[in-house]
């Protein structure tokens, strides 16, 4: 009885040591990494896209299948801003865009020092790596707060702006898995099951005002620039909704994301080659907790704005399906997976993704949550056939190793990872 109890207070007090320390060394790292200097930078054109373009040298001529005239042809859209929304399968998309971005020597526009732009304040153009005034880029995704008029100043005019939504019952649940512990007000919340206890009574935890508050409520709402603590039915939000569909010229949806990149491949007129994918940052199952009927209802009260703008692009996007033909999107998503689950056999040692203690090589382990182990990456098989070698590694990489092999220095990032280590070994 008194050892449980002594359990009991030795496992709090640790808690408490280590939230605090935690939330310690996370400030330290966002002053350090937060820019301090106001830069004023004066406003230049932004010139036309910079790509070097070898494929518009050599148009693809437009299958017949496709709903474009026969014989026109069309080139590769090479102008991308993607706004990468949280905990929505978007380092899987990251790789996909990596990939393109390197056949087409694209130009992008990374972070220095860390993996995001500044994450969570508003995106500045000065933020990016090199950045002067007057220089072109053709890419943007790493994360940031969405700043619409700072974004438009970087990239050419004509860019295709893409995003990706999850449904924000699924959403809210990987975030408080993988952000709760950096949220203090979480700490609060008794039992084990803290998730289910905050969604029974959100009002009585949630400190808007809290640090990191706002990986908890509508999140993506947040990611795009917006106040996320707006209720419902404020004029604002469906201001903001609207300016979110207009200014978005795709919205996918992780919940059909094969159907997505067909849609992708369409507006951007690329191949089903700059589409194949292996799921990345995936969660181990067994963490990842079902919401009840209950909770879900519960969860999507709490993100009722984020619900709102979900709902909003699924009758968009299943539109666009329509007009691209049910069909023929039925057949293209069957030949994606097809060619995925090539690529799997090819690629995977054992043909499935495994957990981070079964990952043989260092350059293959993901980033893991704090205090968690539950992210699961993949073992490259080791006598990949010439040809398929490179393709097989880029697709496997973690988005981090592939960041650093496209030239971006991490220091803060990493500096944050070894902190987390010392957490984690604790
Ligand atoms: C930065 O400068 C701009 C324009 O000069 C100004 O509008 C903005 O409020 C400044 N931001 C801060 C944080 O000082
Ligand atoms: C496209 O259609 C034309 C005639 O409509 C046909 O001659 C040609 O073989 C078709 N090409 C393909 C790739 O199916
Ligand atoms: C999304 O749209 C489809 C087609 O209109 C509909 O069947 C489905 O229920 C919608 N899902 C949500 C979450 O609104």
């Amino acid at each position: 009885m008194t050892g449980k109890r002594g359990r009991h207070w030795r496992s709090v007090c640790k808690g408490l040591v280590l939230g605090t320390l935690l939330t310690s060394c996370t400030i330290l790292v966002y002053c350090l990494s937060t820019p301090q200097i106001n830069f004023s930078l004066p406003e230049v054109p932004v010139p036309y896209s910079c790509a070097h373009r070898p494929s518009q040298l050599h148009p693809k001529p437009t299958a017949n299948t496709s709903l474009r005239s026969a014989g026109q042809t069309c080139a590769p859209k090479v102008d991308i801003m993607f706004m990468k929304t949280h905990k929505t399968a978007s380092s899987t998309f990251l790789n996909i865009l990596f990939r393109f971005g390197e056949k087409h020597r694209l130009k992008f526009a990374f972070p220095d020092s860390r993996n995001d732009f500044f994450y969570p304040s508003l995106f500045q153009r000065s933020q990016v790596k090199d950045y002067r005034p007057g220089m072109c880029f053709n890419i943007i995704c790493n994360h940031m707060r969405f700043n619409a008029p700072e974004v438009a100043k970087l990239l050419p005019s004509d860019t295709s702006y893409i995003t990706i939504l999850r449904d924000p019952a699924e959403l809210f649940e990987s975030s408080f898995h993988y952000f709760g512990r950096l949220i203090p007000f979480t700490w609060k919340i008794p039992g084990d099951d803290k998730l289910t206890e905050f969604l029974l009574d959100p009002k009585l935890y949630f400190d808007p005002e809290g640090f990191n508050s706002f990986y908890l409520k509508n999140l993506l709402f947040f990611d795009f620039g917006q106040d996320n603590t707006l209720q419902l039915d404020d004029p604002r939000v469906d201001e903001a909704i609207g300016f979110i569909t207009q200014r978005f010229q795709l919205v996918m949806l992780v919940e059909y994301f094969e159907e997505s990149l067909i849609l992708l491949k369409d507006a951007l007129c690329w191949e089903m080659d700059d589409l194949l994918f292996f799921k990345l940052n995936a969660r181990s199952r067994s963490t990842v907790s079902k919401l009840t009927p209950e909770l879900r209802a519960r969860a999507l009260e709490w993100n009722a704005i984020d619900w709102k703008l979900y709902r909003h692009v699924n009758q968009t996007f299943w539109k666009k399906v329509d007009v691209y033909g049910s069909q023929r999107m039925a057949r293209d998503v069957a030949e994606l997976r097809r060619r995925n689950k090539e690529m799997a056999s090819i690629c995977i040692e054992g043909g499935h993704a495994v957990e981070a203690a079964s990952i043989q090589e260092t350059a293959m382990q993901p980033w893991q949550p704090i205090g968690e182990k539950s992210i699961l990456g993949y073992n490259l098989k080791k006598n990949v056939n010439k040809a398929h070698r490179k393709l097989c590694r880029k697709m496997l990489i973690p988005e981090i190793q592939y960041l650093t092999e496209l030239g971006v220095n991490l220091w803060l990032t990493k500096l944050w990872s070894h902190v987390r280590d010392i957490f984690n070994w604790w």
